[in-house]
């Protein structure tokens, strides 16, 4: 009888939270339609044939919602501009993560109010992470005036409406949101037309001390997974040759879903991507040491199109720091993970970031970091030195000497360098499936792949392993060809960071 009930209310509370997805559903159907509206408006307003440029600071997810920004602007008229000065409209888009990303930012604020001294028809949009703390904002409304358009990264999907104000109106428009509101099915101009990334979730629910990432993108969403199911076909339809899945922390995609029937886990996710769509490399990131599973490793293990790559933020070597910083796993958990993940998938790469000098970070601590990285042997790792963010809880205790934890930054990148440069030399004499990405950046002869690991590969090739329509392009020509193909490359030899290679062959 007890159990009878229990059941009955459970099914009760998913009906509950069914009806509050439906009705969340039909707003974020509604209000597409809303601005959809205001697209037509605005076409014939301004943005028919007017140029946008867009300048992207931070990670990967900044990036796609550029894309995102860059879609809503094409819908209405608007084209690329090659460069700023020739641009109508200019869209920074900014991130907040360090104190240099909020210093380039402003920098770059204050060659635009020169440039809108002589063009003063110039909108200038600021967006992203930054907008999202009140200090930014105001100095923006002081000392930068000239900015017509603010609003935060939940607010995108509003920009027809915010523009539209702001043509109608002539006064700057600053919208700063919480929404937890997610639109689908808006429009989309991909920077690159063979990788492409795709945000699974939002937000991050995970308050580490040192980060502002929780305040600037609010709590975690995760998108359906139909939804993600309809732009994975759309890709694979397109012929994408890669694509990324993003999250802060995609271990925990599907945690706010878990009540409706839309629940499907990570590496649920994932198995589904990977089988599902045809789909030659996918790629994900960040993984929170705290929620990846054995589950997720095992599919990792099982699908040759899921990239073998794991980047794996470690933070720091010491317990106690891991403690202060919030990172809800200890040392003993987080090696595990990491030898787990070499045992059950062959050929791996691990990478990592991490932070030197969190406040309280001792010479014992720090050395616990290296000693970790010398056992995980990272094939990779990205390194910071902590930069206090104001309304994070980190930044209220005591800092440490700046010279000292410059001389650890430097001991720790010689190490790395060192780790780095033996795991690029393990890979001499291999023959590597690569995936192209056009024209090397260093010589015109050679071109730069990438193997499923995430290694750089700078390759050359003779003409006469290329059909006969492609012998007579010129290197910029065959770059744009080769992008997005894959290539078996013979690795012949290794730098720190890069490898390289001849190709063996094209697979066309
Ligand atoms: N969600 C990811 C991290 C995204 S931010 C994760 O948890 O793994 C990318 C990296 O920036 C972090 O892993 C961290 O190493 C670094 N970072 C974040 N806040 C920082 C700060 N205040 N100072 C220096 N580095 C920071
Ligand atoms: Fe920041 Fe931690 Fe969230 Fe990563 S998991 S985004 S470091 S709060
Ligand atoms: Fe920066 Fe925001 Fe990404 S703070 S790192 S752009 S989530």
């Amino acid at each position: 009888m007890q159990q009878t009930r229990t059941l009955e209310i459970t099914e009760l509370k998913k009906k509950a939270e069914q009806m509050r997805q439906d009705q969340t559903q039909a707003s974020a159907r509604e209000e597409l339609e809303r601005q959809t509206t205001f697209m037509v408006e605005n076409r014939d307003l301004w943005c028919e044939g007017r140029r946008y440029f867009i300048m992207t600071y931070g990670c990967q997810l900044n990036e796609n919602d550029s894309e995102r920004i860059a879609g809503l602007l094409e819908e209405m008229g608007m084209v690329a501009a090659d460069d700023v000065e020739t641009a109508d409209m200019v869209v920074l888009n900014t991130c907040s993560i360090r104190e240099n990303a909020a210093g380039r930012f402003f920098g770059n604020l204050g060659i635009i109010k020169n440039l809108k001294r002589d063009r003063p028809d110039l909108i200038t949009v600021a967006c992203g992470c930054l907008m999202r703390q009140e200090p930014h904002v105001d100095r923006i409304r002081k000392s930068y005036y000239f900015v017509d358009l603010v609003f935060g990264p939940a607010d995108i999907y509003r920009l027809p409406e915010l523009l539209n104000r702001r043509l109608c109106d002539k006064r700057p428009v600053y919208e700063v949101s919480n929404t937890k509101l997610i639109v689908e099915d808006l429009p989309i101009t991909r920077k690159r037309k063979y990788r492409a990334l795709l945000s699974i979730m939002y937000g991050c629910n995970n308050f580490c001390t040192f980060c502002i990432v929780p305040q600037a993108r609010g709590r975690e969403r995760s998108r359906k997974p139909a939804a993600i199911f309809k732009e994975l076909q759309e890709l694979s339809d397109a012929s994408y040759s890669e694509v990324m899945l993003l999250g802060q922390n995609v271990n925990s995609y599907g945690k706010d879903l878990r009540k409706s029937e839309d629940y499907m886990s990570f590496p649920d996710l994932l198995r589904h991507a990977a089988s599902d769509f045809e789909l030659p490399l996918i790629r994900f990131m960040s993984s929170h040491p705290r929620d990846i599973d054995e589950d997720l490793l095992r599919v990792m293990a099982e699908y040759p199109n899921i990239e073998r790559h794991l980047h794996l933020p470690l933070q720091s070597g010491s317990d106690r720091i891991l403690k202060t910083m919030n990172r809800h796993y200890t040392l003993e958990q987080y090696l595990k993970t990491a030898h787990k993940a070499r045992e059950l998938i062959d050929d791996l790469a691990i990478t990592t970031d991490i932070i030197v000098g969190f406040p309280g970070e001792t010479e014992e601590d720090f050395q616990a970091t290296l000693d970790v990285m010398r056992e995980v042997g990272y094939e990779q790792a990205f390194m910071f030195i902590y930069s206090p963010r104001p309304g994070t809880l980190a930044a209220k205790m005591d800092q440490l000497d700046p010279e000292l934890v410059k001389e650890r930054f430097m001991r720790m990148t010689e190490l790395q360098n060192e780790l780095s440069r033996r795991a690029m030399e393990a890979q001499v004499g291999r023959e590597m499936l690569m995936l192209c990405e056009g024209l090397s950046a260093q010589r015109d002869d050679r071109f730069a792949a990438r193997s499923s690991q995430n290694y750089l590969c700078n390759f050359s090739l003779r003409m006469s392993q290329l059909p006969e329509r492609l012998r007579q392009l010129a290197p910029e020509q065959l770059g744009a060809v080769l992008e997005g193909r894959f290539a078996r490359v013979k690795i012949t030899g290794a730098k720190s960071f890069s490898l390289e290679g001849e190709m063996v062959e094209l697979i066309l």
